[in-house]
């Protein structure tokens, strides 16, 4: 795919092809492997903005950077424009230049309680925890679905105000909120939001594939695409996407595991490594029974043992 750097004011992000926050997998090392084989900008997963302001252990965890990893982009979600500041300014993302905020969830815990997808639906509120969030200096990216149902589509309206609020960039998912993950993505709808704002767009949705990018980004005129669960199976997507050279995936595999138990304990090393595996094994000849192993395993000695049974 054309490949170009983002400019968001004086930060420059290499090329346009993104890793998606994925709750439950866009930890540190899954960014980093995922950087290394030549994404542009990588988020974490979605944070509680609540969870940060009366000091959840678990999102401290969640929000582990370092040098080595480069920039990334946190991604925090809520409904209280105050909080959602507050959480713009905590230590926890002194690490992070660029917030992006999640204004997609689906999850019903979630939409229930106003934040995610619900904002869709409140685009005053929408607009002012952006402007709110702007006011900390960081710089604020909004990653937003096409609307709740396809008979309502919101994109170019809640696009301009986006960006009227002071977001820098915007990322849209082109399915609307019922549909969750599956379904048609709306080419038409991305493009609409790309033609009504002069800030960066970025478009998500169905890249599982270097043609599936090419497409999206010719139907949709968007500067640049957003990989989310393919990465999950095959984190050198971004190679092909980016024509970075590959490496096996035992390697892939043990770097993942090597950076997992870098910040996580041995217990979650585990628990992820296994799930991490049973992606990565999808496809392979005997994939069944190496996942019933897999989930059998108590540590990450005997999860590489597998792997290298599989692999080597
Ligand atoms: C397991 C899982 C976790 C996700 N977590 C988040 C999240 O934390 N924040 C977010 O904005 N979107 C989240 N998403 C949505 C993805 O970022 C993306 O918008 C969606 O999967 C569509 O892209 P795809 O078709 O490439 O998978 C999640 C999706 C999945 C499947």
């Amino acid at each position: 795919m054309q490949l170009k750097p983002i400019f968001l004011g004086n930060t420059a992000i290499n090329n346009n092809v993104f890793l998606a926050p994925l709750a439950g997998y866009t930890n540190y090392a899954f960014r980093r492997l995922c950087k290394g084989y030549g994404a542009g900008l990588c988020y974490t997963e979605m944070v509680s903005a609540k969870g940060l302001k009366y000091g959840s252990e678990n999102t401290k965890e969640l929000l582990y950077t370092d040098g080595e990893e480069g920039l990334c982009a946190a991604q925090i979600f809520g409904s209280e424009p105050e909080t959602m500041r507050a959480a713009c300014e905590h230590d926890a993302l002194a690490p992070f230049p660029i917030v992006d905020i999640n204004m997609g969830c689906p999850v019903p815990k979630i939409y229930k309680n106003g934040e995610g997808s619900a904002l869709l639906e409140d685009p005053f509120l929408a607009e002012k925890i952006v402007k709110e969030c702007v006011k900390s200096g960081k710089i604020i990216t909004v990653k937003f679905r096409i609307g709740i149902t396809a008979d309502k589509f919101i994109t170019t309206e809640f696009a301009k105000r986006m960006e009227g609020a002071g977001a820098s960039l915007i990322t849209v998912h082109g399915r609307t909120k019922d549909k969750i993950y599956a379904g048609e993505v709306h080419f038409a709808e991305i493009a609409k939001a790309k033609a009504a704002v002069q800030i960066p767009v970025i478009a998500n949705g169905g890249v599982f594939s270097n043609a599936d990018a090419e497409t999206l980004l010719n139907e949709t005129g968007a500067d640049g695409v957003m990989v989310a669960r393919a990465a999950l199976f095959h984190p050198q997507i971004f190679c092909e996407l980016t024509g970075m050279e590959t490496e096996s995936k035992l390697q892939m595999f043990e770097k993942q595991l090597k950076w997992t138990q870098q910040v996580c304990d041995e217990r979650f090393t585990t628990v992820f490594m296994r799930k991490m595996a049973a992606f990565y094994v999808k496809g392979e000849r005997g994939a069944a029974a190496y996942k019933e192993r897999l989930f059998s395993t108590q540590s990450p000695q005997e999860i590489l043992a597998i792997a290298r049974e599989i692999w080597e």
